[in-house]
């Protein structure tokens, strides 16, 4: 039976070197988790949210899917963007895409790619939903960029369109979504400056 012996030796050398600096630190996170950010990032292996942004196992809850979408009709992100706002009492939900996006290029192809088509035609509405703006990009990685950036600007409205945020927003609660993309090719984080912190904010709403 393969075990994968190596990784549970990284998991032990890794415990291990956090407890040097903080003998107690996983005694105390056991007790509570208390992040201050939920992160819906893509499931790309190369876009790992926690080490990307520099933080600590508690210091930040973390959804993850192809192409970093917030769907309506998906239960499993509406369940943890409502225990993070609810329960967590999070401060900030960052959404957060990247260059390069796997799921991203799929949508503009026109090549069939099975189950996962379902998914992805939430991304091809979003570019409908931008096609003069993309259309009008000459060249194809222009194009490509451009989308992945508008893919997370829409579900940052996704996001600030749910139950769970407007109610959380109506009853006074603290709370920032944010729209980030991601350089695979040089590490870098770039805000694209789409925040909204209430309901007057949300984009198209008065
Ligand atoms: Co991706």
């Amino acid at each position: 039976m393969q075990v994968l012996k190596h990784i549970f030796e990284q998991n032990r050398r890794w415990a291990d070197k956090i407890k040097e600096s903080d003998p107690d630190f996983f005694l105390k996170l056991s007790k509570q988790q208390n992040p201050e950010y939920l992160w819906i990032g893509c499931s790309d292996s190369r876009v790992p949210s926690n080490q990307i942004v520099g933080m600590l196992p508690g210091e930040i809850f973390v959804h993850r899917n192809i192409a970093n979408l917030v769907v309506s009709s998906d239960l499993n992100c509406l369940s943890v963007i409502q225990y993070a706002v609810e329960a967590l009492k999070v401060k900030h939900i960052i959404v957060s895409g990247h260059y390069g996006c796997g799921g991203v290029k799929a949508a503009m192809e026109n090549k069939e790619h099975g189950l996962i088509d379902n998914w992805l035609k939430h991304i091809k509405d979003v570019y409908r939903a931008h096609k003069a703006e993309v259309d009008r990009l000459r060249d194809d990685t222009e194009k490509f960029n451009a989308m992945c950036e508008l893919n997370v600007v829409e579900q940052v409205a996704n996001v600030c369109n749910t139950a769970v945020v407007r109610n959380a927003w109506k009853s006074g609660q603290e709370l920032a979504v944010h729209g980030w993309i991601y350089s695979i090719e040089n590490g870098t984080l770039k805000d694209l400056d789409v925040c909204v912190t209430g309901l007057d904010e949300i984009p198209g709403q008065g």
